[in-house]
């Protein structure tokens, strides 16, 4: 199995550029299922996730070429509804093929994703918002099993009663088709979200109060979509906010290209909380320039406009080297710490109390054999170990694989010593 080998403490430099954002390209991968015509996707990250979902697509009968950061996603002839558990269980948001299926074929069939390293992450309010519209959902081994009334979905107000990006996501979706007007309340107002109602405008839906928590979507009774023009994928602001967090802790300048600062704005406060200063930002790109001490940093995660969950497990890592104690407190997810004990591994000194993590600061971070245990967390690792004085072995890659583009290669350009071996 690979896994990486880091030999830290040496300083980066240079610029890189941040790939598409995985989180953004997997539902307008999904969405591409409400149209019945070619659909052009760019700017796509070269990850695992993407080719999951691809996989995914062509097995319910999608005509797919992917090449070079772009697809040709053509669901004419799709002749399968059902998700099956080898591809969700790979996968957790492969539970968002759901809502187009359901909205275009009438009919869907989606493993249970089962247990995830960060928490139970049930999928009850995608159902409801389907329920609500018309659906009926039942449960058969292991599968959801959804069908929608013979006319169609039908126009409804769903109400949230916890943000979710996912369900909201889903709900746009299964609404684009749908019969009549179907109001979202309490809706997620992340960047990918945004991406997806725009996505679906252009293909002939209408989505009001984009960017906002009220969403109002006029589906197109039954009427596939069609999408004209390519579909540029937005920059991955974790990719971006996780960068940065690599300059902050090797007291590196590094330049980000191809950004939307707007996206990565409270990544750039705590880093300013932390010392950091930005130079030369323009809307796509900025310089990190660390200071000659880390100062410590305060964090709760929230709903986006707030502090991404995605963002502070490498945050944690930072927060090891700076001058006195960090909080962190996690919000989202109920069991997203698993990176603590690995940090410890390499030095680190972190309490645990409930969703609160203490980073007391440690002088230095000393190499060793760790373990990722979920995406960000493996995140954290990398970016430890390239403080870490000596060598530090991440293993359980795959975690890494599906949500960073490239990422020993852009690293290596920066001057970072990181190889990836086999075992
Ligand atoms: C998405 C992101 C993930 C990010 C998360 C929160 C993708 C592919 N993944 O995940 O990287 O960490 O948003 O920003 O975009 N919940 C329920 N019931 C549901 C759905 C969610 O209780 O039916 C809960 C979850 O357990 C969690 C919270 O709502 O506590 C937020 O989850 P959600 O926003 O749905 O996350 P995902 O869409 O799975």
């Amino acid at each position: 199995m690979d896994y990486l080998e880091v030999e830290g403490q040496h300083k980066l430099n240079g610029e890189v550029v941040i790939s598409g954002a995985k989180n953004a390209a997997l539902p307008l991968i999904a969405a591409t299922i409400l149209s019945d015509k070619d659909v052009i996707l760019k700017n796509l990250p070269d990850v695992v996730d993407i080719k999951t979902l691809l996989k995914l697509l062509k097995m319910l009968g999608a005509e797919v070429e992917y090449d070079n950061h772009q697809a040709r996603i053509n669901c004419a002839n799709i002749n399968s509804t059902k998700a099956i558990y080898e591809i969700v269980s790979q996968m957790r948001a492969s539970i968002l093929v759901l809502g187009p299926l359901l909205s275009r074929f009438k009919e869907a069939s989606v493993s249970l994703p089962g247990g995830c390293a960060i928490g139970q992450r049930p999928i009850d309010l995608h159902l409801k918002a389907i329920e609500a519209m018309g659906a009926e959902v039942k449960l058969e081994q292991g599968y959801v099993v959804a069908k929608a009334p013979q006319e169609g979905l039908r126009g409804a107000k769903i109400i949230f009663d916890k943000v979710t990006v996912g369900g909201t996501e889903n709900a746009l979706m299964a609404a684009a088709m749908a019969n009549g007007v179907t109001e979202i309340v309490n809706a997620a107002r992340e960047p990918e979200v945004v991406q997806l109602a725009q996505m679906l405008n252009m293909g002939g839906a209408k989505v009001e109060g984009i960017g906002t928590s009220k969403l109002k979507v006029h589906g197109t009774g039954g009427e596939p979509l069609h999408f004209k023009e390519p579909i540029e994928v937005i920059p991955d602001r974790i990719e971006a906010g996780t960068y940065l967090c690599m300059g902050a802790i090797t007291y590196s300048e590094l330049t980000l290209k191809n950004i939307n600062i707007e996206h990565i704005q409270t990544t750039i406060d705590k880093l300013e909380d932390m010392g950091c200063s930005f130079e030369n930002p323009t809307s796509t790109t900025l310089t990190i320039k660390p200071p000659k001490q880390l100062k410590k940093v305060n964090i709760v995660t929230a709903e986006y406009p707030g502090f991404p969950t995605d963002m502070q497990a490498q945050f944690m890592a930072v927060a090891t080297l700076a001058d006195e104690e960090s909080l962190i407190e996690e919000r989202l997810f109920e069991n997203r710490f698993m990176h603590v004990s690995e940090l410890n591994r390499l030095g680190a000194d972190i309490w645990l109390k409930g969703n609160v993590a203490a980073i007391k600061p440690v002088d230095e971070l000393i190499g060793a054999d760790v373990m990722a245990t979920d995406l960000r967390a493996s995140s954290a690792l990398v970016i430890a170990a390239l403080a870490a004085k000596g060598t530090t072995r991440i293993r359980r890659i795959y975690h890494l694989d599906r949500g960073y583009d490239r990422l020993e290669e852009k690293l290596q350009k920066l001057g970072a010593k990181i190889v990836r071996k086999k075992s």
